[in-house]
């Protein structure tokens, strides 16, 4: 029943949005070929973006057919916040979601949000592939939400970008709006930066950066270039504050209908779909600063000392609760290993 439903309130809405769902992957039933609606929210130039439509063609050839994904970027199924409803309720069958908008459902992952989480984009998928250390965690949306996480992308380092500039200090950001995530840490972490905190989805950044309502936002080199943020705000400064995560999330029903022969599939292309986009991550970095680089914008250091000291009362402040530390110290010492 909920395969049913969930196919045809996918569709319904790809082909209200316009958007030509693949058609001969969105009939049959699971067992003869189920097309996994799958939301994203950023462009076709994301490393995101590629290594899913890879994702969804091995997928489609190891089970012969079986288990295909449609990728929707650009947020054409609707912005984070709202495409995890979706997911939750089946209408959409995966979704990838910033680690920002878990918080909200389970404030334990915020231990992943907080800046000195994770040391490098190794270190953190080192974290993300230890069920030791993420299975409860990774399994603690599913009673309630049906919500299924199966890993991660990396966000990579995030960086604080200004229309005026250059930012070096935290007194540099005095007054200056900055677009956050919708999240407390990241309202509490830009404010403790020294600016004024402004959060807001994704979507909405770039003509809020133009119009003036925005002074600035923080995010990696990617999606800065991909989101053209770079044509309105000129300055980077290499805060690097956090390693940012983006979560894989599938509808739990979904997932738990797939046959064990197919769920070991789809579990083990997966896993190489995480190797290889963190590979394409530190290739499309180098691109997206050069590319930067070119069209004007002007990358700075900072001075990193001030901008830690700033932070760590931030990073205390979530790190309450025994669980939390425990988590916490659990990943630092991954680190180690
Ligand atoms: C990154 C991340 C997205 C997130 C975005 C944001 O681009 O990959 O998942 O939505 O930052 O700042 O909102």
């Amino acid at each position: 029943m909920k395969f049913r439903r969930t196919r045809i309130v996918a569709v319904a809405s790809a082909v209200a949005l316009g958007l030509g769902a693949c058609a001969s992957g969105l009939t049959g039933t699971p067992e003869s070929g189920k097309t996994l609606i799958l939301s994203l929210n950023q462009t076709e130039e994301h490393p995101s973006y590629v290594a899913l439509v890879a994702f969804g063609e091995r997928l489609h050839e190891a089970t012969d057919g079986r288990w295909d994904v449609q990728v929707y970027p650009n947020e054409t199924l609707g912005a984070q916040q709202e495409v995890i409803q979706l997911v939750s309720d089946g209408s959409v069958d995966m979704a990838v979601a910033s680690g920002t908008q878990l918080e909200n459902l389970n404030l334990e992952f915020a231990v992943l949000n907080l800046p000195t989480t994770f040391h490098s984009i190794e270190h953190q998928m080192d974290v993300l592939s230890d069920p030791e250390i993420v299975g409860d965690l990774f399994a603690s949306l599913e009673p309630d939400k049906s919500l299924t996480v199966l890993g991660g992308l990396t966000q990579g380092e995030r960086n604080l970008y200004t229309v005026k500039g250059p930012i070096v200090e935290p007194s540099d950001l005095k007054g200056m709006k900055i677009r956050v995530q919708e999240s407390d840490i990241a309202i509490d972490m830009i404010n403790a930066m020294g600016g004024s905190a402004t959060p807001m989805s994704f979507g909405e950044v770039y003509t809020a950066l133009q119009s003036g309502v925005l002074d600035g936002a923080e995010n990696n080199e990617v999606s800065y270039v991909t989101q053209k943020h770079n044509e309105v705000a000129k300055y980077v400064a290499f805060t690097r504050h956090l390693i940012g995560l983006d979560y894989m999330l599938i509808n739990t029903d979904v997932y738990r209908g797939m046959s064990d022969e197919d769920r070991a599939i789809f579990d083990r292309e997966w896993a190489e779909t995480m190797r290889h986009h963190t590979q394409l991550w530190v290739e499309e970095t180098a691109a997206a600063i050069a590319s930067a680089e070119e069209t004007g914008s002007k990358f700075n250091e900072v001075d990193q000392e001030a901008f830690r000291e700033a932070l760590s009362p931030v990073v205390e402040k979530y790190l309450t609760s025994e669980q939390d530390r425990k988590l916490y110290d659990e990943i630092q010492r991954k680190a180690d290993q």
